[in-house]
């Protein structure tokens, strides 16, 4: 598109602050700018003026079953020697959501590239690999490990596993792939520029992983090597078990088409999304869209309703993600800390969150699935997410978590 026709098109969408400096650009990075303001969804503005789109949900009620840690204590031999079968047959892979901008860290740098070492260099990287290698070694075979980078990390995280050797594990099962961008807006709509030719974008949410994995090739590079269910992980976690064969065997075992790792809520208002049924169907609901009632409620036996969290571990089967590739996912509004050039030109990176970036999220693949197997972990041995400095789900928790699990740091 030339000039003329970007500015139609900015018109029309009440942005034409993106070209607020393009006569002070040189010939190469007007190219660039005409050409990313070309590449933008303007799509996902529209939700803007509906912000509670994402509560339109179904008729949400408890999940009628699960598999609780007594049940898996019970099973356990022999859900994991199915899990163990299905991963040396080589239908079992991996998949890191890694490509999120960690902001409440705080740290420039990947996420994954962040020490949590005292005594010595232990990377958040590093310990999802360890964890990994725990089954390569329990089972003799590599786990085909897909990562999904954003175009804001990619360099940095691909140079880090080969400076690193990646941590021991086999090359040759490590793909790296990269998700897609949206543009990120003030609170009042208009979508921020970053640098005088670069329009402000961020990575459009975990939920873009299936497509950009097609995308890549690497979903078709997957099922040619005889891949059926992915294991989906965030990057956050330090002490997660993936490809764990035993919940690969429990949703094998119990015919589901779907599973995720959950843990017992710590109380009615722990902040984490429940699985749940949605009109029948297996679905997420966030904390916010608890009603105060569901929030409470309680079965016979005295336990929460809505007693699961998830821990953003989940396993799909492939086959069931690509009938529903065409199928919408709800595109949440999310407030967050934006870097962006202020009114004089002046570069701002904000103490508070300044604007909304849209994303799309993999708990909601869920509600696509038919039926999702709720399988409980022991919260101090799987969950120890870092998503802050200090405090709650902090990398000063996460070590405390590591260290009661013997993990010397
Ligand atoms: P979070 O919801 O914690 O988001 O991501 P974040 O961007 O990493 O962190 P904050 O909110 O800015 O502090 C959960 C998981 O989803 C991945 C993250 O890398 C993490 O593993 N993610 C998130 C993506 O892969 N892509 C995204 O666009 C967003």
């Amino acid at each position: 598109m030339n000039y003329s026709q970007t500015k139609e098109l900015l018109k029309k969408y009440d942005q034409e602050q993106l070209l607020k400096y393009y006569d002070e650009l040189d010939d190469n990075s007007r190219k660039l700018l005409l050409k990313q303001i070309e590449d933008i969804d303007f799509d996902v503005l529209k939700y803007l003026g509906n912000k509670n789109s994402e509560n339109a949900k179904g008729k949400i009620t408890p999940l009628d079953d699960a598999v609780s840690i007594d049940d898996i204590e019970k099973n356990r031999e022999k859900y994991t020697n199915i899990g163990i079968e299905a991963i040396k047959e080589g239908k079992v892979a991996a998949l890191l959501l890694a490509g999120g901008m960690g902001t409440r860290l705080g740290s420039d740098k990947p996420k994954g590239m962040y020490n949590i070492g005292e005594t010595k260099d232990v990377y958040i990287f590093e310990m999802l690999i360890r964890n990994l290698m725990d089954v390569v070694n329990r089972t003799g075979v590599y786990v085909p490990l897909y990562i999904m980078t954003s175009e804001k990390n990619n360099d940095d995280t691909v140079k880090f596993f080969e400076e690193k050797n990646y941590f021991g594990y086999d090359k040759d099962y490590v793909d790296f792939f990269v998700q897609e961008m949206a543009p990120a807006t003030s609170f009042d709509g208009k979508i921020f520029l970053e640098d005088k030719d670069r329009v402000s974008t961020s990575p459009n949410g975990n939920g873009g992983w299936f497509i950009s994995f097609v995308k890549s090739g690497l979903c078709e590079k997957a099922k040619a090597r005889g891949v059926e269910y992915i294991n989906i992980f965030a990057v956050d976690n330090v002490c997660q078990r993936m490809a764990d064969p035993c919940f690969v065997g429990a949703m094998l075992d119990g015919g589901y088409r779907s599973a995720a790792k959950v843990v017992s809520k710590a109380s009615p208002e722990e902040k984490v999304g429940v699985l749940c049924l949605e009109d029948g169907k297996p679905s997420i609901v966030e904390y916010y869209e608890l009603t105060e009632d569901m929030r409470y409620e309680t079965r016979d036996n005295g336990e929460l309703a809505y007693k699961y969290g998830v821990i953003l571990n989940y396993l799909f089967n492939i086959e069931d993600l690509e009938k529903n590739l065409e199928n919408n996912l709800t595109v949440h509004i999310v407030k967050k800390k934006i870097q962006h050039l202020d009114e004089e030109g002046n570069k701002v990176k904000p103490e508070t969150e300044n604007g909304y970036k849209f994303e799309t999220l993999v708990l909601d693949m869920i509600h696509m699935m038919d039926n999702c197997l709720a399988y409980e972990v022991v919260r101090e041995k799987e969950f120890a997410p870092i998503k802050n400095k200090t405090g709650v789900d902090s990398v000063d928790s996460a070590k405390a978590l590591l260290k009661l699990n013997g993990v010397e740091l």
